[in-house]
């Protein structure tokens, strides 16, 4: 899936100064370095852009690959190919560790195909003590960069191809938004979409506002036209992103609110499905409430993180909102959108959390009953406050508390799902599905997954492929039987 953006650049003037026409310059000259090496290999070149992390990076992997494309590299699913570029994470530590570990392994394939190209860019370039290590023990490494200049990625490919040392290009921060560079979609009928950049919460546990940077927003003309092409070419549902997309649009010249650009995006005649993420609780207005209740394209599903049910633990964590606060939220949103489906991040094992304070987080968990909930181990991110705290918890205590909330997450997640068996609901097809041909796969408004066959062809008896022309479209499904975390439906023709 592919979307080139044509640029006219005259190459006889040399580079540039101004964005993005400086990269499409600079796609040119790798073209032409691209086509020289092919000649020479006998053979076209491969390319594997791996994400580590969150919806933010997958789609700046996206990013990569249109820019790879465009110079001319095959996308491989395997890593032996003669470019690999790792887009790395760096919110918990074993997100680091990970990286590490397979860049041994990168340097094996290296040994066996030494014009092998090996880049590292995102969040965990950002930390000096990670760039310092890479130079000291992976000296096969060609190119490294950060989050800020990802736009320049073509310039930095015509460095490290041409240039025979490592190329580095780190930024500390910047208020640069560079729009209109090729991007190539997972998926042909939807898409992230950034709406900004950047946190400026500094959640004392959090090495997000140290590796992003500082808030910015997309103008909202560049989001509405970054849609509106998408929707031409064939996309029906997105997912607008951003660290805390309710504080989007306060530093523009001409303030919007998140609510208010919303109104805007459902206006686009063809775009069915809009969803967002993430929101944070002490941003989320009762305008947001009152559009979301109104609207007929946003998934009637809300990603709030909770972190911690413990208001003491809250403050530590520098929320700006405590438990009765939050739980308050979640009654106005249940109150104004009752099918609503609420879902959550809970960190355990925060700096001093004591056995009353984890109670807190599973009082929490009870009352709100969430749909599903992702539940991480606080992990040390070194720069950060939560860092220099004392009373760390001990290990042991962590992993107790951490299986019980698992074990209700999952339980109360289940009983929420099974709630929606024999319903009848809108499923955005996505796929065919991945272990049995005969069915297909998609989603429902509220994020759940279903897998459902097409009940003409059980009539006739035949266990046909699934009818794949149905991908990307909005078709209603009786969910049958709940497994779970899924479902098994059949399609209502
Ligand atoms: N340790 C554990 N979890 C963290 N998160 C962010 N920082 C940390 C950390 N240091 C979690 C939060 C956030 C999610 C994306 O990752 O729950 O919402
Ligand atoms: Fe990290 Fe808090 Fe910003 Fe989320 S809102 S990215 S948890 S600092």
């Amino acid at each position: 899936m592919e979307k080139t953006i044509n640029m006219q650049i005259n190459m006889d003037a040399g580079a540039p100064v101004m964005e993005p026409q400086r990269q499409f310059y600079y796609m040119d000259l790798a073209k032409n370095l691209i086509k020289e090496r092919e000649k020479a290999y006998g053979r076209k070149l491969t390319a594997h852009v791996e994400t580590f992390g969150c919806q933010m990076n997958a789609r700046d992997s996206e990013k990569l690959r249109g820019i790879l494309d465009t110079i001319g590299y095959v996308q491989v699913d395997t890593e032996e190919a003669d470019f690999v570029i790792y887009n790395t994470c760096t919110v918990r530590e074993n997100a680091n560790n990970k990286v590490y570990g397979r860049l041994g392994t990168l340097g094996n394939y290296k040994k066996k195909n030494p014009e092998m190209m090996i880049a590292l860019c995102g969040c965990m370039m950002q930390e000096a003590h990670v760039v310092d290590r890479l130079k000291k023990d992976y000296r096969f490494v060609n190119l490294i960069f950060g989050t800020h200049n990802i736009f320049k990625f073509a310039e930095l490919v015509v460095r490290a191809l041409t240039e025979k040392q490592l190329v580095v290009d780190i930024w500390e921060d910047t208020t640069q938004i560079v729009e209109d560079l090729p991007i190539e979609r997972k998926y042909s009928f939807k898409s992230g979409v950034n709406i900004m950049f950047g946190c400026n919460n500094f959640c004392s546990y959090c090495i997000v506002p140290y590796v992003r940077g500082r808030e910015r927003s997309r103008e909202p003309k560049d989001i509405i036209r970054e849609i509106e092409r998408l929707v031409a070419d064939g996309v029906v549902e997105v997912m607008l992103l951003g660290q805390n997309v309710n504080s989007y649009g306060k530093n523009l010249d001409q303030p919007m609110t998140f609510a208010e650009l919303l109104r805007e995006i459902e206006k686009i005649d063809g775009l069915e499905r809009i969803r967002f993420m993430t929101s944070h609780p002490k941003d989320l207005s009762d305008e947001l409430i009152e559009v979301m209740a109104q609207s007929k394209k946003i998934c009637k599903h809300m990603h709030l993180p909770l972190q911690s049910g413990s208001s003491r633990i809250l403050k530590k964590m520098n929320r700006h909102y405590n438990k009765e606060q939050y739980l308050t939220l979640v009654d106005k949103l249940r109150a104004a959108i009752p099918d609503i489906a609420i879902t959550t991040d809970i960190i355990v094992g925060f700096p001093g959390e004591t056995k009353e304070d984890f109670l807190e987080t599973l009082d929490v968990v009870r009352k709100v009953r969430y749909d599903s909930a992702f539940t991480f181990i606080y992990s040390k991110r070194s720069g950060t406050p939560a860092a220099e705290m004392e009373d760390q918890v001990p290990e042991e205590e962590v992993k107790e508390n951490f299986d019980i909330l698992l074990k209700e997450v999952q339980q109360i997640a289940a009983e929420k799902a099974k709630a929606l068996e024999g319903a009848v609901l809108p499923v955005l097809v996505e796929q065919v599905n991945e272990h049995d041909s005969t069915l297909l796969t998609g989603r429902l408004s509220n994020n759940s997954v279903v897998h459902f066959s097409c009940t003409a062809d059980q009539e006739s008896g035949t266990n046909s492929h699934a009818d794949e022309s149905l991908i990307g479209k909005i078709v209603d499904v009786k969910l049958a039987e709940c497994k779970g975390f899924y479902y098994l439906g059949e399609l209502c023709r």
